[in-house]
Parts: structure tokens; sequence; C-alpha cells
């Protein structure tokens, strides 16, 4: 069996991280999105992977490498507009040939790992053709969506619908055999101008092949907007092992579950976990509270920050209460003391700022 993560597409909605960085590769807990599902189809076993990629093709190539750090070997498939995900088999037929594979969408975080669902697709006599995974969800419009019958079986999915037939969600992760590959070239670009694996799906449903579903037991999250990411990086920071390997001094706590990387240092400060900080940051004179996640060589000074995301080398200096947030690459936040008392900014496009 192989692999197909998809880690193109524009990533409109995490706009600016997304101007100038992978939307897969934002860090949840410390680790980029995309890293998560990679890891997950190695423990099923899965090693032959291929990874398609668009505009930010180089990025993710130099996060990824060849796979070797996973032990997977990595093809590189690139797309040059995106599509659709369904675009997406279409150009990784030569890759994955008449193999059976998983499609794993890359900006999707599971609890559940995916041994469970590749064993179910496996074993099952009948030989479906797809294997869908479903989750009940409150905003199924955001989703595809699946119509089932009383036994089970699906009678209808339809992408993005404005009057949901139920509230079961095709989450981003698919298994399929080669019937896949007949259905992706027969179907036409939806109303939004891609073509919807969705409606691939919902061939095969016609043409009368099988199509096995799969409730989700465990979370799932699609982390493509802030709210969710924020609520990922709290589900994963849960799992998270206390490992304090960076300096504490003697006026410092450290309370709960916290990874604090060599390098990284505490200073008169109380970490309360969990929270993981990265190698080279400094925290100084501060409180860093729950669900915060802190990326390296970053600096925070007479500040609080809690349930809040922080890529590499943010400067946060003097400000009271700093928290829900995501502060991107290189970032300065601070609060200074000169008059008149103003807001003084300098914003980037598609940034949002609530002030108290
Ligand atoms: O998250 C689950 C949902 O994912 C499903 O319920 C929907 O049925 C499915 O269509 C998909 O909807 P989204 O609108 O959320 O998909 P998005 O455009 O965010 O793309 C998902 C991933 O695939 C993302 O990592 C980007 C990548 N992608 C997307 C497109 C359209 C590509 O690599 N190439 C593409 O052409």
């Amino acid at each position: 069996m192989k692999g197909l993560i998809l880690a193109g597409g524009a990533g409109t909605r995490l706009r600016p991280i997304t101007y100038t960085s992978a939307k897969q590769l934002v860090p949840v807990a410390n680790t980029p999105i995309l890293f998560y599902g990679l890891q997950s189809m190695v423990d099923a076993g899965i090693r032959d992977i291929g990874i398609i990629v668009g505009d930010t093709a180089d990025e993710v190539r130099a996060a990824v490498g060849d796979g070797s750090r996973w032990g997977a070997t990595i093809t590189y498939i690139p797309q040059d507009e995106p599509l659709g995900l369904a675009h997406c088999v279409l150009i990784a037929q030569p890759f994955l040939g008449a193999d059976e594979f998983v499609m794993y969408l890359g900006d999707n975080l599971l609890e559940q790992d995916l041994s469970t669902f590749v064993r179910a697709f496996r074993d099952d006599p009948s030989r479906p053709a797809a294997q869908i995974l479903l989750k009940s969800v409150t905003d199924p419009h955001r989703f595809g969506v699946a119509e089932l019958d009383s036994q089970g079986d699906v009678v209808r999915l339809v992408e993005k619908p404005s009057e949901p037939a139920s509230d079961l969600a095709l989450v981003g992760v698919y298994l399929f055999g080669p019937l896949i590959h007949e259905a992706v070239r027969s179907i036409q670009p939806s109303p939004r101008g891609e073509l919807e694996i969705t409606d691939a799906i919902q061939w095969l449903v016609e043409h009368h092949y099988r199509v096995r579903t799969h409730q989700l037991e465990g979370w799932w999250i699609d982390t493509g907007k802030l709210t969710p990411l924020l609520e990922a990086n709290r589900l994963l920071l849960e799992r998270i092992e206390s490992r304090v390997e960076g300096h504490v001094d003697a006026e410092s706590t450290i309370d709960g579950r916290v990874v604090l990387e060599p390098g990284a240092s505490v200073v008169r400060s109380r970490i309360r976990g969990p929270v993981t900080i990265a190698s080279g940051t400094r925290i100084v004179d501060s409180y860093i509270g729950p669900y915060t996640a802190i990326g390296i060589d970053c600096t925070v000074v007479h500040s609080e920050v809690e349930h809040s995301v922080l890529l590499e080398r943010v400067s946060i200096t003097n400000v009271p209460r700093l928290q829900d947030s995501l502060i991107g690459r290189d970032a300065v936040v601070t609060r200074t003391q000169s008059r008149p008392k103003a807001l003084r900014l300098m914003v980037g496009d598609h940034c949002q700022i609530d002030v108290e």
C-alpha cells in the first residue's frame, strides 16, 4: 500500500502566516502539522509516500527531505495549480500505479492512528473501491457530507452543501483501490472550479462500486483556520510528557507537564504546563500559561502568554496578557511607555488584531 499526502493548495484562511509559509508546516505543539500525518502513515506500515506540492514546494521539500528521518521514501509530485483533491489523484497516477493507497490531507490532524482504518480496508472481503472516514460535526456545510441509508451504506456524498442532509463530515483521510483513477478521470470540475474527491467517490457509488464507511471515534481537526489550529495545539499539548532539559534558574517555577528543550532558559518566571518551549528561547520575568507552544529563538520578557502558538524568533516584551494568539515568525509585540499613549502598528495584509 502507498501513501499520498496533499501539501499543495492555497491556505487563504490562515493568512498572513501562509503568505510566507505552507499551511501544512505551521507548527502545533512545536511540530509541523504535516509531520503528524507522515508519522501516522509510517506507523501504519506505509513507507512509499508521495507528497503533492504547490507554490510552497521548496519549503515542504526542505522540511521533509527524502523522508529517511521517518524511515520512508518520499516522491514529490508538483501540482502547478490547486485544481482540487481529485486532480491530485489524477497527477499522482504514475506514482500510484495500480496499488491501493491512503490519501491524507496535509492540514488534517487525527487523534487515532491510521492502522485501524488501513486494516479494516485491507481485511474487508468485499474488496471495497474506497473507504471514507466520517465524523459527526456541528457545522457540516464546511465539509464534504455523507448521507447514509439505514444499513450505514452511502447513498450520496455532497461537497460543502448549503443544506446538509446529515451531520456526517468527510474526514481528510481516504483509502482507495485502483478504480478511483477511472472515477477522477470521469468527473467534471465543481462550481468552485475544482475536481472534487467527494464527486469522484460519489461516481463510485453511482456505478455500484462498494464504498466502505468508518465512523471516527477520537478527535479530528481540519487546522486550516486560527481557532481549530489553537484547538489542535491544545489537544496535542495534552499528550506531551515533561522533559526539562533547558536552564531554569532558582527563582523560577515549573508546574505541570512542560517540555523545555536544551538551550532554552527560564529566568525569574513561572511556567504552567502543558507548555512546550523550543531551544534558544528565553523567558524572563514572565508567566507562560497552559496550552502554549513557543518556537525556537523567541524572547518573552515581562509578559504573560497563554493558550497561544509563537513561531520562530518572536519577541514579546512588556505585554501584560497575550492569549488565544498565533504569532508569525520574527514578529515583535511590545508595550512601550512613550507618550502619547497609543497603539503603534506595522501590520501586514490579512492580519487580525483584537484590542482590549
Ligand atoms: O478537511 C476535510 C475536508 O477537506 C473534506 O470534508 C472535504 O470534503 C474536502 O474537499 C476537503 O475540503 P477543504 O476545502 O478543507 O480542502 P482544502 O482546499 O483545505 O485542501 C485540503 C488539503 O489538500 C490541504 O492540505 C491543501 C491540499 N490541496 C488542496 C487542493 C484543492 C492540494 O494539495 N491541492 C489542491 O488542489
